[in-house]
């Protein structure tokens, strides 16, 4: 049993196989959180807490008299707002008087067998063997009757606790949520790091580590997507950790839209982290009856530094996130139309792209924009989700049986969730898209955002696309989205501070009916590349187009920073042409392989159009995904050096530890190079490996201390991979 409560009710331990997650409702129900790190006993470590006299806080009624008591410094799990805590809060509520306050207590609990479901929302789920257990705690306000439920979902083996919560009026008047963050934590003791992944389009999820003081650090999305900006996962870290020592907590949103989180250091000293959906622009009212669920937080422990914290989401995300056939099953080998011809593209185009892929061992043919409506360009045609028989001579259907004919799969781009205003959609809806009345509307890539929270919208999306998919054989979606939100306004729903919200349950909806009418279509999530990054999304697609960017040298950073908490089975990667088109950058094809291998490998580019030499690479190269398949997709990661170095390296190993494969890119060369000497991480100390690089054998001990000095230093851009092999004796 991993979740201990104890007789009279008060004292609860949320047990990992590493970890503990202590709360304790003391006697004046307030619900303190006392301890989360290295798995301890079952001891009340309320005793950790420190009172002493807080001028100029506030002291609840319960307190009767007592200075010490304030809810100001006081640990807790659910913070109150308006009433004595100063800090940054959870909720917040306006009551039908107009008063602003949320003030809970503790009321009760229960636990559940298996793993809570939110209504509507992604959120990690059980497998067959029942790995997860639930907690849900009752807080009730005094004052009024609004209720919060609070979950936490266990998953022991994992390593990893869930939260989420609802808040539910059961009174008789109307009651409004000003903000309703998800998780909260507070650390008594400590000095921390917090490490955020920050970026711009096509250069996404930069890691960046700032120290928690008195000056608050926060990180956010307010464009209705996770965002190219910030991802909605971070780090709290102590200060000396590195990837193999020291306390690391992880906090990761299963959430596409806006998001906040946030870390601050009290007067105390003490820190506390949020997360949740973004409060800007978002008020939710609550009408009798009615209850707001907000969305799942994962949180992780590793008292080993960041390699063990990434290895532990990636192993949950990978097994109790990712859905469907292609969780397990291997993903084909792609190659997208997109670099190749952009829009300018024909049937004849698209099958001599097919069939030098096919020749060469490439699994699936992707046709990306422009094969609908009118759409020559990104001006218009979005909505418009009709075959363009035309462009393509012939329908969809044919194209895709002659893809088929070829031996391959055939994928298809669609961008559901936009509308361009020169489409036959707008002229005939106008409303649907979201715009302020009387304003003129900000555009995107010249196109508008539809109003997803509209069933209508919905139902016309889910007409064209299952007419589409169920008309020609199409086994793999590309589900794009390029643009951020602005001009928030629904014809059908007036309370804007909703539309947000709204607007990704109606996302999820449609994805969720999309793949229950298609369950074997392969999903690949896309926003302008990695916008919209995140948990949430691999609950749909378990590959998401990681970049717009295709250059193998900024793909190192885009890569490193994405592996912090997204298992390399998800990360779309893609060898594409150089000069490169995002940075005009020239690497080798194999470098431009290799890179892309450590992800769900494709091409981006006509391969009529590369070598010979390179054709021979290709095949290669499919050899060589297919051989290390395993590794790369379900071996442990490990981050060998940042790519900020000479070269920057990288690692899998296997659970068993008998093989494992090191890929190593040069980033910039030197006259009268130094070595380079390179970690080696992973292995059996005690087994021994043979080296593909120079054939040498060590013990893994001996490989793990003495690390690998490569006899030549490559050149600038050039990559090799290496690997080892547990030798039987
Ligand atoms: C986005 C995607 C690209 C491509 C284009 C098509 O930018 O990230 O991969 O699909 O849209 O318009």
């Amino acid at each position: 049993m991993s979740i201990r409560v104890t007789q009279d009710g008060r004292l609860f331990h949320l047990q990992t196989k590493d970890s503990t997650y202590q709360m304790y409702a003391d006697e004046k129900n307030i619900l303190l959180h006392t301890y989360y790190g290295k798995k301890i006993g079952e001891e009340n470590l309320a005793d950790t807490i420190f009172f002493a006299d807080v001028g100029f806080s506030g002291f609840p009624q319960e307190a009767q008299g007592d200075r010490t008591y304030s809810l100001d410094c006081l640990p807790q799990e659910l913070p109150s707002s308006g009433v004595g805590d100063y800090r940054d809060g959870c909720i917040w509520l306006r009551h039908a008087d107009g008063s602003m306050a949320a003030d809970f207590r503790y009321a009760g609990y229960e636990i559940r067998h298996g793993a809570y479901r939110i209504p509507g929302m992604p959120a990690l789920f059980d497998n067959e063997e029942e790995s997860c257990e639930t907690l849900v705690i009752t807080m009730k306000e005094a004052a009024s009757d609004v209720t919060v439920l609070l979950y936490y979902g266990v998953f022991e083996r994992e390593n990893v606790i869930t939260r989420a919560l609802r808040v539910e009026n059961r009174g008789k008047t109307e009651v409004v949520l000003g903000e309703c963050l998800s998780c909260c934590l507070d650390f008594q003791f400590g000095e921390y790091d917090l490490i955020t992944f920050n970026g711009r389009h096509a250069m996404e999820r930069m890691p960046e580590r700032s120290r928690v003081g008195r000056m608050k650090l926060e990180v956010g999305s307010m464009r209705g997507t996770s965002s190219h900006q910030h991802n909605p996962a971070v780090i709290l870290c102590e200060t000396q950790a590195t990837e193999d020592f020291g306390d690391c907590y992880g906090l990761c949103f299963v959430y596409s839209g806006n998001f906040i989180a946030s870390a601050q250091m009290d007067q105390r000293g003490q820190t506390r982290v949020r997360m949740g959906i973004h409060p800007n622009q978002f008020s939710f009212c609550l009408k009798p009856g009615e209850a707001f669920d907000a969305p799942q937080v994962i949180l992780s422990f590793s008292d080993g530094g960041l390699t063990k914290l990434s290895g532990q989401y990636h192993k949950i995300l990978r097994e109790h996130m990712c859905r469907g056939k292609y969780r397990r099953e291997r993903r084909p080998v792609l190659i997208n139309n997109w670099e190749a011809t952009y829009f300018d593209f024909d049937e004849e185009k698209l099958l001599k792209i097919a069939r030098q892929a096919a020749e060469l061992g490439i699994e699936m043919l992707v046709l990306d924009d422009g094969w609908f409506g009118r759409r020559e360009d990104d001006n218009s045609g979005l909505g418009d989700w009709i075959v363009n028989e035309k462009k393509l001579g012939g329908s969809l259907g044919s194209l895709a049986k002659k893809i088929h004919d070829m031996g391959m799969k055939f994928g298809l781009w669609f961008e559901p969730e936009m509308i361009s205003e020169d489409s036959d959609l707008y002229r005939a809806h106008p409303d649907w898209a979201m715009q302020i009345p009387g304003r003129q509307p900000n555009r995107g890539r010249n196109q508008l955002v539809l109003d997803m929270g509209r069933e209508d919208v919905r139902e016309y999306l889910l007409e064209r696309m299952t007419d589409i998919l169920s008309h020609a054989p199409i086994d793999y979606v590309k589900w794009d989205a390029n643009r951020s939100l602005c001009d928030i306004y629904s014809h059908v729903n007036r309370e804007s501070g909703e539309v947000y919200h709204r607007y990704m349950l109606g996302v999820y909806d449609l994805l969720e009916r999309l793949l229950e009418r298609f369950p074997d279509i392969l999903l690949e999530g896309c926003s302008g590349g990695g916008g919209r990054f995140d948990a949430a999304m691999l609950y749909y697609s378990p590959q998401i187009w990681c970049s717009d960017n295709t250059d193998a040298i900024n793909r190192l950073s885009i890569q490193y920073g994405t592996s912090f908490f997204y298992p390399v089975s998800a990360v779309g990667a893609h060898v594409s042409a150089v000069p490169n088109h995002q940075t005009g950058r020239a690497t080798s094809f194999r470098t431009r392989g290799h890179v892309a291998l450590s992800g769900s490998f494709g091409y981006e580019l006509d391969l009529n159009q590369v070598t010979e030499e390179e054709k021979e690479t290709v095949k290669e190269q499919i050899r060589e995904f297919h051989k290390y398949y395993e590794l790369t997709h379900e071996g442990t990661y490990y981050r060998l050096s940042g790519p900020e170095g000479r070269f920057c390296a990288w690692e899998f190993v296997d659970e068993e530890k008998a093989h494992a494969l090191l890929t190593l890119v040069m980033v910039s060369a030197e006259g009268n190079p130094l070595p380079v000497h390179t970690a080696v991480k992973g292995l059996d100390p005690a087994v021994r490996y043979r080296c593909s690089y120079n054939g040498a054998v060590h013990s893994g001990s001996g490989w793990m201390n003495g690390g690998l000095t490569l006899r030549n230093v490559p050149a600038e851009y050039e990559s090799l991979l290496v690997e080892w092999e547990a030798v039987k004796e």
